[in-house]
C-alpha cells in the first residue's frame, strides 16, 4: 500500500516572514502522515527558521534543488550534506525549470540523484515531457530516457524510496492541467520504466505524483487513478488553505 503524498514546491515565492506565517497557519490542519504525507519544498533561506517555527510535526520541509558536490570551490551553491545537516528529508531534483533556465542536463541530474542518496536524504525527481513530444507520441521514450538517466547507478535498496513526478511542461504555471487519465498514462509509463530499470515489486512500492497547475478543483479525480500517488503544487501550495485543501483531499 502507497501512502499517498501531497507536496508543494514553492520555487523561488513567498519572504520569510510569510513562511513562518504559513507554518503557523496550517499547524494542526494536516491529515496524520501515516494516512498522508506531506511535504513542501521551500527556498534555501527559509528552511531552518520554517523547521524552528513549526509546532506540528506532521508537515516535511524539503528543499527545491541542491549541488552534487558536498562541498567545496563552487560559489553560490548549496550542498546535499548542508541540507541533511538542517534535517531535511526530501529534495526536489531534475525539475524541469532547473532543467529549461539552467540547462540542467541528465547527467547533471543523475549526481545530484547520488549526491541526494550519499547524504541519506530522498530525491523527488521530476520528469518533464514538452507539448512537442506529447503530440509527436514521443512520450515512452522521454520517460525511458529521462528515468533511467537520472537513476543510472542508483541501488535497488535506495531505489526504493524514491518519489517521482511526472510534470508535463505545457501543464506547469499554465491552469491547464492533464486531465486525469493523461497523468495516470504518464505515472503509469514512470512506474512501468521504474519495472524494467529494477522489478515489478519495488515499482510496485514507489510514490508516483502527478504536477502541473494542480487546485482543490481537480486533486479528487487526480488522486483517484491507480497510478497517482500524489501530487506536486507550485501555485497552489503557496496558500495555506488551498494547501490545507489539497493535503485533505480524501
Ligand atoms: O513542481 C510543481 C510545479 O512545477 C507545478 O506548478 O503552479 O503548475 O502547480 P503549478
Amino acid at each position: 500500500m502507497r501512502t499517498p503524498f501531497i507536496a508543494g514546491n514553492w520555487k523561488m515565492n513567498k519572504t520569510l516572514d510569510t513562511a513562518k506565517e504559513f507554518m503557523q497557519e496550517v499547524a494542526g490542519q494536516l491529515p496524520d502522515p501515516t494516512e498522508v504525507e506531506t511535504a513542501i519544498a521551500a527556498p534555501y533561506l527559509f528552511i531552518e527558521s520554517m523547521m524552528e517555527v513549526q509546532t506540528d510535526k506532521t508537515l516535511k520541509i524539503g528543499a527545491e534543488n541542491c549541488y552534487f558536490e558536498d562541498s567545496g570551490a563552487y560559489t553560490g551553491e548549496i550542498s546535499p550534506l548542508m541540507l541533511a545537516d538542517m534535517g531535511v528529508h526530501y529534495t526536489i531534483i531534475g525539475h524541469s525549470e532547473r532543467r529549461k533556465y539552467f540547462n540542467e542536463t541528465d547527467d547533471i541530474i543523475n549526481k545530484k540523484i547520488l549526491a541526494v542518496y550519499r547524504n541519506h536524504m530522498v530525491p523527488i525527481l521530476c520528469c518533464n515531457e514538452t507539448m512537442g513530444r506529447r503530440e509527436s507520441g514521443e512520450k515512452i521514450h522521454w520517460v525511458v530516457s529521462q528515468v533511467a538517466a537520472a537513476l543510472k547507478g542508483v541501488s535497488e535498496e535506495d531505489a526504493k524510496s524514491v518519489v517521482i513526478a511526472y510534470e508535463p511542461s505545457w501543464a506547469i504555471g499554465t491552469g491547464d492541467s492533464a486531465t486525469a487519465d493523461q497523468a495516470e498514462e504518464g505515472c503509469y509509463l514512470i512506474r512501468q520504466t521504474i519495472a524494467d530499470l529494477y522489478s515489478d515489486e519495488l515499482a510496485d512500492g514507489i510514490r508516483v505524483l502527478y504536477g502541473g497547475s494542480v487546485t482543490p478543483k481537480n486533486v479528487v479525480g487526480l488522486m483517484a487513478k491507480q497510478n497517482i500517488d500524489g501530487i506536486l503544487a507550485g501555485g497552489s501550495s503557496l496558500k495555506s488553505e488551498s494547501f490545507i485543501q489539497l493535503a485533505n483531499y480524501q
